[in-house]
């Protein structure tokens, strides 16, 4: 019998390359008002987010005194105290008291690293490259007044970020493997458009839906950007909701070779603000999302390959295209010129 050459090129979760990037972190309701450090992990590696002075920071997890983890510290006025000497921080990271020293400024030495660090989507985001780049996506739809908010997950996984954003944005599942929610209806033939714009890319289609057990016609837009951010604009074209446009976020979070924290966010209209409803919303999406994880999990190596040892059809076209994108991230390319689209409305 013939076999297949296992594949051998991925880009890891851990990759140095993914650090010219903003990753989210955490929720932004993770993040205690004050008092109390939150440890994240990004990139293989630990941040410590809190709020210092009124402002989100983030501060690399390790004392430079004794290298312990500053997570286990507290914040004490503006500063972050380390729990094992006292050495007391500032939100850039500079060492503002040493106890045993008493009056004696500390030496200007002794200091933490930080990152950049914003809030977006309902989550916190940091980048850890020397010069913050510019936020990727627009808010707009998240935060339009007339559409509710929600999050599916967030999914602890092995799967990594690439493998996930590529499910996101993979059209000719969604009739198979997600027959038990919304899919089921699987002879229809999706004709992709599919736009790559420096390491962004648009993918549209007009598709059915079955979600809430009626099929409906609905045109879905994605926006994607490297390495793992992904907008879906979902607009109904006939029935009770059409017009309406939903939308969902697939955000990734590749906190160490083998661990990805997957965020589904959403923002939808025709919920009314009821809370009942966007409880059975989002309870529904999490369900979406564990069938996802259902058929990748199990993978021998759950990750995006980047080699020639998958076979691609014209339906593939989007992500064949991110394929070439994560290439270029992989090749450790510097930033594309060309401006990368904003996300918008359908
Ligand atoms: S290890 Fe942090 S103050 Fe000594
Ligand atoms: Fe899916």
């Amino acid at each position: 019998m013939a076999t297949t050459a296992a594949p051998s090129s991925f880009l890891s979760n851990i990759d140095p390359a993914l650090r010219q990037f903003w990753h989210p972190v955490a929720l932004t309701t993770e993040v205690p008002d004050s008092g109390r450090p939150l440890r994240v992990d990004l990139l293989g590696h630990s941040w410590v987010i809190l709020r210092l002075d009124g402002r989100l920071v983030a501060l690399y997890d390790r004392c430079p005194h004794r290298l312990v983890p500053l997570s286990e510290g507290t914040v004490v006025g503006d500063r972050l105290q380390c729990r094992y000497h006292g050495y007391e921080f500032d939100a850039d990271g500079r060492c503002r008291h040493v106890p045993a020293l008493g009056t004696e400024p500390p030496p200007p030495r002794i200091r933490v690293p930080t990152a950049h660090v914003r809030p977006a989507f309902g989550l916190v985001w940091l980048c850890e490259a020397e010069i913050e780049p510019a936020f990727p996506l627009s808010e707009s739809p998240y935060l339009d007044p007339d559409l509710d908010t929600f999050v599916a997950g967030p999914f602890e996984t092995r799967v990594d970020a690439g493998l996930l954003t590529d499910n996101f944005l993979d059209v000719t599942h969604l009739p198979f493997l997600h027959a038990q929610t919304f899919g089921g209806v699987t002879d229809e033939v999706h004709e992709l458009e599919v736009e790559r714009s420096g390491w962004s890319l648009r993918q549209s289609t007009d598709s059915v839906t079955t979600e809430r057990g009626e099929t409906l016609p609905v045109h879905y837009d994605y926006t994607l950007h490297a390495p793992f951010a992904c907008q879906l604009a979902m607009t109904t074209l006939a029935g009770d909701r059409e017009g309406r446009t939903d939308y969902v976020w697939s955000f990734c979070q590749p906190q160490a070779a083998d661990r990805t924290r997957w965020f589904l966010v959403h923002a939808y209209a025709g919920l009314d603000h009821d809370p009942a409803a966007v409880a059975d919303a989002a309870e529904f999406q999490t369900r979406v999302g564990l069938e996802d994880l259902s058929i990748l999990e199990p993978m021998r190596r759950p990750s995006l390959p980047l080699d020639n040892s998958e076979c691609h059809t014209r339906g593939d076209k989007g992500c064949v295209a991110y394929r070439q994108i994560m290439k270029s991230v992989a090749a450790g390319e510097s930033r594309p010129l060309t401006a990368a689209p904003t996300s918008h409305a359908v």
